[in-house]
């Protein structure tokens, strides 16, 4: 499923074939494809399954870098559901990558909590980012969009 945008540019010199190293919709980083869906959608299991459905999954966010990029492509100023949950044990947010971001009020990872989160207000264990940063959010909230992550593919050199 793997398919290679292709891009033919037919010149006066020949074909040139520009490819790039993620599937059409996506936006390249580092090595990384992230499919950014602006608000509204579903839930954030609902987000999660079609991010795997799309060969990829929620975005781990590791870095300020990775969070400044994502900010900046970010459309609307709205929640984005990214990779990370305290769903199984309150308080330890796990990414999807299995990695703990906070554990016992301490944050391990790199974090970007926006001021007075993560409140788990009322029962909020899955966790949007904004252009304001990150807040957890009730996990059946269906306002939000959401960012996906995928490795790039290597280009290869297509055979003339
Ligand atoms: C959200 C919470 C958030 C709070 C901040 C609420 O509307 O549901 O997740 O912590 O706003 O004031
Ligand atoms: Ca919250």
């Amino acid at each position: 499923m793997n398919s290679l945008s292709l891009i033919c540019i037919i010149g006066l010199s020949g074909i040139a074939i520009v490819q790039s190293a993620c599937d059409w919709g996506w936006k390249e980083y580092n090595g990384k494809c992230y499919y950014i869906q602006a608000p509204s959608v579903q839930s954030w299991d609902y987000a999660r399954t079609t991010c795997q459905a799309k060969g990829g999954d929620l975005v781990v966010i590791n870095n300020q870098a990775e969070n400044d990029f994502l900010r900046r492509k970010l459309i609307s100023s709205g929640g984005h559901w990214i990779g990370l949950t305290d769903a199984e044990s309150e308080g330890t947010f796990v990414w999807v990558d299995t990695t703990f971001a906070r554990t016992g009020g301490k944050d391990l990872l790199y974090t970007n909590w926006q001021d007075g989160e993560p409140n788990q207000l009322g029962e909020e264990d899955c966790i949007t980012m904004s252009t304001g940063g990150w807040n957890d959010e009730d996990c059946s909230t269906s306002d939000n969009g959401y960012i996906c992550e995928k490795t790039s593919l290597t280009a290869s050199t297509p055979s003339a």
